[in-house]
């Protein structure tokens, strides 16, 4: 069933011109029809350059309003209208718009989880991946990171030159893990390397081996030379793991031919369950289907011209410094 539907997906993506850009946090099934499953710099790389006429992001509505953004041209949908960050959500624009009238010499770094309306205050977008190099590469030294503190003090301990103030507000998914899980999982897995998302408490990022985005995390574990490791992001990326070590698993010609002998799988396991993005979970194979299937009556974003305009600004800004 999954396969056909897969397939049906398939079929109606290419008569409809649609390109698929999923985030990595979305299921395994929905990485596997996608044109592009990446982190949400890529996919902002992606939303720009990708041909298609129509863009199905599967991820939460910020990320389809970035696609917009950058490819005002193209019609962009969210196959499942209720997916929203409540980070990006939370983030009150009157506050922003006070700060910024209270300091403005201190420029405005805005996490790309924020809404597009948002982004007409911020003077530079910033990615989990890019947050350092960006804010290394900026020249102002007095800024606000806004809305992620914890995202927003791991950049700040990276970069002790800049002056940089913290906005509260944060991932509730990633900030629910705590330092009895981190100690649990530790006990469980005493092997394990312990890869931490920086959206996590500062506490644990301090403990963790590797601290990186998801691709980071993702591209990390792959070219280690370890055998286990502890996930500290979205749990999708457990499962995204297992898989590639299936795919390694499957092409090494000795195991074809059921010799296992010398062959190591590595074993990733989660920080906690608890990092389980409801929203990244809402959108189905079924939700894809549908929007390819009727176009015209699908959730499509709509953003003004006027909008637009003042809002890509710092999102140009975070692709020229973040690549
Ligand atoms: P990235 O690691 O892709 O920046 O994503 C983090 C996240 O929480 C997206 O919602
Ligand atoms: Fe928002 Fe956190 Fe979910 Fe990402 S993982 S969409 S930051 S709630």
């Amino acid at each position: 069933m999954i396969k056909e539907i897969q397939e049906q997906i398939l079929k109606l993506k290419k008569e409809t011109n649609s390109a698929i850009l999923a985030h990595s946090y979305q299921s395994e099934q929905i990485c596997e029809i996608a044109d592009y499953c990446g982190d949400s710099f890529a996919l902002s790389q992606w939303a720009k350059n990708t041909p298609q006429e129509n863009i199905i992001l599967c991820g939460v509505k910020f990320m389809a309003e970035t696609a917009k953004i950058l490819s005002p041209k193209k019609r962009v949908f969210l196959p499942n209208k209720n997916a929203g960050c409540p980070m990006a959500e939370a983030l009150d624009y009157d506050l922003v718009k006070h700060l910024k009238k209270a300091e403005p010499d201190r420029k405005i770094v805005a996490y790309i989880n924020t809404t597009a309306k948002l982004k007409e205050l911020a003077d530079v977008c910033v990615t989990s991946s890019a947050a350092v190099k960006i804010v290394k590469a900026m020249p102002d030294e007095k800024l606000y990171f806004l809305p992620d503190s914890n995202l927003g003090d791991y950049v700040k301990k990276q970069c002790p030159e800049k002056d940089i103030k913290l906005i509260q507000g944060g991932c509730p998914v990633h900030a629910s893990v705590t330092l009895d899980d981190f100690n649990k999982a530790k006990a469980e897995h005493p092997n394990a390397l312990v890869l931490i998302h920086p959206e996590c408490n500062p506490k644990l990022v301090e403990l963790a081996d590797y601290v990186g985005s998801t691709s980071g995390i993702m591209d990390y574990a792959i070219a280690s030379s370890s055998k286990e490791f502890i996930i500290g992001t979205e749990i999708s990326i457990v499962e995204h793991l297992q898989f590639k070590e299936m795919d390694i698993f499957n092409s090494q010609s000795n195991i074809k031919n059921n010799d296992k002998s010398g062959y190591g799988p590595k074993k990733y396991y989660a920080l906690s369950k608890k990092i389980t993005c409801p929203n990244m979970k809402l959108t189905t194979l079924v939700d894809v289907f549908n929007t390819l299937n009727d176009l015209d009556n699908a959730f499509e974003i709509n953003i003004s011209e006027e909008e637009i305009e003042k809002s890509e600004k710092c999102i140009l800004k975070m692709l020229e410094l973040g690549k």
